[in-house]
């Protein structure tokens, strides 16, 4: 298996304040990896770093076999490859659930045919499967601001799959869901991802979760990695102290 993402000694910092610290991360292709730490731990600054939307880091990162830039963004390309759910779903509000589903297309036409909103064939038969997958081909004439948060989450998510990424970035993507629904969601993300054979990385707050969902779970405290176990491998006290414990000597990362 070949890397999806490679990181080498990643460091950030947001006017001075450190942010992410000597991050060494590898994900390969088709493995699903859970991002867990308490608030302001930096999971979101690392997904976005990941998704080539953050400038001004020092290291080295490779995604899907690109290397990224601190300077500037990704070309075309990488950007349409990589698909990224966001906490707060980023729906058109007036468009409906198809539109809104199709826009993950946009990458994938020309600039001509993106401009002018024309879409082919295969991108209908895309959107159609992707609506099928995730349960929203009865909702697809509906408009965005008439869906239960839960619907909108599946939207975000069958607007991801449409793109046909290589890679799946999600940042707290059941972080507004009932337990139920937080279940089905991560199944979606992950299901939908494992019979692509694509890569996922997903932050939660959810360790049980994600243990459940993700093949490797990662533990970020204050912009470092505390530990990077298989998911069956993760101790109450790795979880107790990634939340609870002493700040992190950064010697100490348990790798397993
Ligand atoms: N745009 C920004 N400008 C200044 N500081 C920022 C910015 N974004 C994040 N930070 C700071 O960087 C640190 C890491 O933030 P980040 O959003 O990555 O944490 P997180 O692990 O995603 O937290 P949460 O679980 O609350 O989403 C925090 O101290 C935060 O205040
Ligand atoms: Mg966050």
């Amino acid at each position: 298996m070949t890397p999806a993402i490679s990181l080498s000694g990643i460091g950030h910092a947001f006017d001075g304040a450190v942010a992410l610290a000597a991050v060494d991360l590898t994900v390969m292709r088709g493995e699903c990896m859970a991002l867990l730490g308490p608030s302001g731990a930096g999971k979101s600054t690392l997904l976005a770093l990941m998704d080539g939307r953050l400038r001004g880091w020092s290291g080295a990162a490779e995604v899907l076999n690109a290397a990224l830039s601190a300077h500037q963004p990704p070309r075309r390309q990488m950007r349409a490859d990589t698909g990224f759910i966001f906490q707060d779903f980023a729906l058109v509000e007036r468009q409906s659930v198809y539109q809104n589903v199709m826009n993950g297309r946009l990458g994938r036409t020309s600039h001509w045919g993106s401009l002018w909103g024309r879409f082919n064939d295969r991108d209908h038969a895309v959107v159609g499967a992707v609506l099928r997958d995730t349960g929203l081909a009865d909702l697809a004439e509906r408009r965005a601001d008439q869906l239960s948060g839960g619907q909108r989450q599946r939207v975000a998510i069958a607007r991801c799959l449409a793109q046909e990424p290589k890679l799946i970035l999600a940042d707290e993507p059941v972080s507004n869901l009932d337990p139920a629904h937080a279940e089905k969601v991560l199944e979606l993300i992950t299901g939908a991802a494992r019979k692509r054979g694509i890569g996922v990385v997903f932050t939660s707050h959810q360790p049980e979760l994600s243990q459940r969902f993700a093949d490797r779970v990662v533990g970020l405290r204050d912009g470092r990695i505390l530990f990077d176990h298989p998911a069956g491998l993760v101790s109450e006290s790795d979880i107790a102290g990634l939340y609870h414990g002493a700040i992190p000597d950064p010697q100490l990362r348990v790798v397993s």
